[in-house]
């Protein structure tokens, strides 16, 4: 069962929330936010922020586990118990018509989430894409209304290769601000990223990842750096290419 691409039926996210961010991307996360000092809180509560976190907070009670349950069933293993410390984040997106290039089509170049899974909920324009996995470089639009679930890099490699990660992008629409709301979820930072289970599965991984080299939290720091680069926020060391895209650089290290 293909397990790279799933909808779910949850209600698109208050468009007045997302809303109210006024920077391009918002991201926290319910253990982080307790430790925003608490003037700042004040400030950002008349923005909504409590809302916010109260949103996220149901979609992780309520949400989560069901669709980690689901995921652990085509792992054939258990996923659940990789997730205990909620090494997850929100982000709110804001791809404003008014700051992008207007010639461009682009509102997020084509990558794969990190972690577990993302949920991203959205405000009715249309505008995210996922690849076809059996057509690379064909496109396909999702729907502006829907709620998507995507699976990222951990849930390919913890699973064997038996839930596929789902490469997306976003198009920049001209004149259409969108507006979304993701939440991340990905494993715990001392989960070793390998293979659950140790029969062949679907995906021939490196030596790196089958002997167990890599953690989840070393994993995240190496994609958070390339995405930090990606927006212009940190350079990267001597002999990291900057010329390869994000999924090569990332099969390049799993792949077998
Ligand atoms: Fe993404």
């Amino acid at each position: 069962m293909a397990a790279n691409l799933d909808l779910i039926t949850s209600p698109t996210i208050p468009p007045h929330l997302v809303a109210k961010a006024d920077q391009s991307t918002t991201s926290s996360a319910l253990t982080r936010a307790r430790l925003i000092p608490g003037e700042l809180r004040a400030s950002l509560s008349a923005h909504g922020l409590e809302e916010i976190l109260s949103f996220f907070s149901t979609i992780v009670a309520a949400h989560v586990p069901i669709i980690l349950s689901a995921l652990s069933e085509i792992a054939v293993a258990d996923l659940t118990s990789l997730h205990k410390s909620q090494n997850f984040n929100f982000r709110l997106c804001d791809y404003t018509s008014v700051t992008a290039a207007p010639l461009s089509d682009n509102g997020c170049g084509a990558h794969t989430d990190y972690g577990t899974f993302s949920i991203i909920f959205q405000d009715g324009h249309a505008g995210l894409e996922a690849e076809d996995e059996a057509t690379p470089g064909r496109w396909i639009a999702l729907p502006g209304d829907a709620t998507i679930v995507l699976c990222g890099w951990c849930a390919l490699i913890l699973s064997g290769g038996r839930v596929r990660a789902a490469r997306h992008r976003v198009r920049h629409m001209a004149g259409v601000r969108r507006l979304s709301a993701v939440l991340f979820v990905a494993p715990d930072v001392d989960v070793v990223l390998k293979p659950l289970k140790s029969d062949e599965g679907s995906k021939a991984f490196s030596e790196k990842i089958t002997s167990g080299d890599v953690n989840v939290g070393w994993f995240k720091e190496v994609m958070g750096k390339r995405w930090r680069w990606r927006e212009g926020n940190e350079m990267l060391g001597d002999g990291e290419s900057n010329e390869i895209g994000q999924d090569e650089d990332v099969e390049r290290l799993v792949g077998g």
